[in-house]
């Protein structure tokens, strides 16, 4: 048991107790942001004067070191430690001595890791942006090439107009859109540094908290040190978005899954992103888009475990908050992994446009263009409305559709239709006279793609600054 306390317990902390406060198996992931955070620190404590100078430098050093010696396996994080704080500065005195001990000066590990957690889910809040640029990348090439894809749009699960692939796809382009602009908007308002704001009620030693940001990439350091060691709104936010991503793919999925169906065959999912079945031969099983959709459930599992675990802590910190990290882990990994094989399962998709075609042309699909083509002709909407609709039952009575209709039938329902009304009704048409801002018509989808592809040209990728400070 190293542990970075105990001068005023007479007994040792019984095992099960240590085992159950410990948070060295999860947080150990932070190694880097500790280290790079403790570094700063050391620095200004040199600077300030508050700690010699050739100590801050030993412990940079030493931190480095130890950061290395992690890295290549040369030393393991293990259980002896309870948490990643306590590892690194343990090795660090066991190495450097004195000057180690005197890296905690001004500092607790409230302060400490408040730090940690932001700048970790800073790093992730970028990983997650650069997946969903690549996937915004891919969305974009399925859409221009498939302006001219026709395929059935539907409410209710019901054939309702004809769209293009293009522009269903473009659906999610934006909804993809919003969760990068959503992941820039957390990164600005949570790139304030605790450090400094001690257990809760900052120090009496002359920080320079200016400093310590800048140095670790931040905007500015915290407002309220009682605030800085207890907030956690900006996971929150972040699980948040990472549900809202999951939403999305989930829905996604859903459409490929039955895209994919026997029945439908609108698409053909990779050989490479299909699963087989055990007893059935013939199947090939839509398992990706299916996890996908399943692990939804887990990344809001973890937003609402944080927003619960957070709803009854008093000000300030309270170890309620070590909870904060496990489900969060998990919902990271989740969400950046489905993020990931989706793009790849997209990418590798074969779609059937001949099926599509086909089934936009089935189901009435145009109705609504008939009842325009009678407006056009003079006949009140409703009224229109009302002869379509004696159309579509005399169609379903026939087993035809609209366009199969003869001339004399369609006279008899109104004497205004001419010849004219089959081209009127074409499914071509149909896509190609819808030019408001944002429907499928070709001229409209031109200006979507022009947006869409400025979009992905003139948005920045968000960074980590760590990058440049620790690699
Ligand atoms: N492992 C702790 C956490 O994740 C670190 C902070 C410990 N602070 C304390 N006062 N016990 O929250």
């Amino acid at each position: 048991m190293a542990q970075l306390w105990g001068g005023r317990f007479t007994k040792p902390t019984d095992e099960k107790v240590y085992a159950f406060n410990a948070s060295i198996n999860f947080d150990k992931r932070m190694l880097r942001q500790d280290i790079c955070g403790s570094i700063a620190h050391a620095r200004m404590l040199g600077k300030q004067g508050i700690i010699p100078a050739e100590d801050a430098e030993k412990i940079e050093t030493g931190l480095k070191g130890i950061y290395e010696d992690v890295l290549n396996g040369k030393i393991e994080i293990t259980e002896k430690y309870e948490d990643i704080h306590s590892f690194n500065e343990s090795v660090l005195t066991d190495r450097i001595g004195d000057a180690g001990k005197r890296l905690h000066t001004g500092r607790s590990r409230n302060d400490q890791v408040a730090l940690d957690m932001r700048m970790y889910v800073r790093g992730e809040i970028c990983v997650t942006d650069s997946l969903l640029d690549d996937l915004l990348k891919v969305i974009l090439d399925v859409m221009k090439a498939n302006t001219d894809t026709y395929m059935p749009g539907f409410t209710h699960l019901q054939k309702a107009q004809p769209v293009t692939l293009a522009h269903h796809m473009g659906a999610y382009f934006e909804m993809f859109r919003r969760d990068r602009l959503r992941l820039s908007d957390i990164y600005k308002r949570m790139n304030e540094c605790p450090l400094g704001a001690g257990a809760l009620a900052g120090t009496t030693y002359p920080l320079d908290r200016e400093f310590t940001a800048n140095e670790l990439g931040f905007d500015r350091p915290t407002a309220n040190s009682m605030d800085s060691v207890s907030d956690r709104d900006y996971l929150i936010e972040y699980l948040d978005a990472l549900s809202i991503i999951m939403m999305h793919l989930s829905r996604s999925c859903e459409e490929i899954i039955t895209w994919n169906s026997n029945e439908y065959r609108f698409v053909d999912i990779d050989d490479t992103y299909s699963t087989g079945s055990s007893i059935m031969p013939q199947k090939k099983n839509p398992d990706i888009a299916e996890l996908v959709r399943g692990k939804t459930g887990r990344v809001y599992g973890s937003l609402f475990g944080l927003l619960t675990t957070m709803k009854g802590i008093p000000l300030a910190y309270n170890k309620d908050m070590q909870e904060d990290k496990e489900g969060a882990y998990d919902a990271m990994d989740t969400a950046n992994s489905c993020i990931d094989l989706y793009t790849g399962m997209l990418k590798s998709m074969k779609f059937n446009k001949e099926t599509m075609e086909k089934s936009a042309s089935g189901g009435f699909t145009n109705a609504t263009d008939a009842a325009d083509y009678l407006v056009v002709k003079g006949i009140p909407f409703r009224d229109a409305h009302g002869i379509v609709g004696r159309m579509v039952l005399e169609c379903i009575d026939k087993g035809i559709t609209i366009d199969e209709m003869s001339l004399e039938d369609l006279k008899a329902l109104s004497p205004v239709i001419e010849e004219d009304f089959y081209t009127a009704v074409s499914i071509k048409t149909c896509v190609e006279k819808r030019s408001t801002k944002g429907a499928p018509g070709p001229e409209a989808m031109k200006e979507e793609i022009a947006l869409c592809s400025e979009f992905i040209d003139k948005t920045p990728h968000l960074t980590d600054p760590l990058d440049k400070i620790l690699k």
